[in-house]
């Protein structure tokens, strides 16, 4: 599926506009990691991009979220591995290779860089590592971003915590002006 057509789908699913804005962050911290990884920015993009595709439908029933979204996808024609890994998000028996299990992990960062360059003035430019990992310890910043997804990412995805942190300002950088970030 053409990126054009995506984003489309994305604001035709979304009903506000902070979920658009947190699918395309992901979108941008996925094609990062992809780069990082040596493997398909497109299918990882899109990933990123539809994982909370039904986020306003499903938000308070967990164990449809991600389902939704999966029956969507399918009906229009995206890649089987693409919804896989949108199902990985959510549901851990579909955590079956390096993409399915990145997408958690740049879920969790997402919402923290996200968090972090709203209270900035120049918001994602010149953002530093060392600035968003004083950001992840404070716990009374972004509460609802699960601190164990970011720490954990070594152990699950094999690249250490400052590295990871740096390939996901780079991708949120490189959506910031479609996010206004
Ligand atoms: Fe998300």
């Amino acid at each position: 599926m053409e990126r054009a057509e995506a984003v489309a789908l994305c604001r035709a699913k979304a009903e506000k506009e902070t979920t658009v804005r947190h699918l395309i962050s992901v979108e941008g911290v996925m094609r990062a990691l992809a780069r990082r990884f040596g493997e398909d920015e497109e299918l990882w993009g899109l990933t990123g991009l539809f994982h909370d595709l039904d986020q306003d439908q499903t938000h308070d029933d967990p164990e449809r979220h991600a389902r939704l979204a999966a029956e969507w996808l399918r009906e229009a024609g995206v890649d089987e591995r693409v919804v896989n890994g949108v199902l990985a998000h959510a549901h851990d028996e579909f955590r079956t290779d390096l993409m399915s299990r990145a997408v958690r992990h740049a879920d969790a960062v997402a919402g923290l860089l996200v968090a972090a360059a709203l209270v900035r003035p120049e918001k994602t430019a010149g953002m530093k590592v060392s600035s968003v990992k004083k950001k992840l310890k404070e716990k009374a910043f972004a509460p609802g971003v699960d601190r164990e997804e970011i720490l954990g990412v070594e152990s699950s995805i094999g690249l250490p915590l400052d590295e990871f942190l740096a390939v996901g300002i780079q991708g949120l950088q490189s959506v910031a002006s479609e996010i206004g970030m």
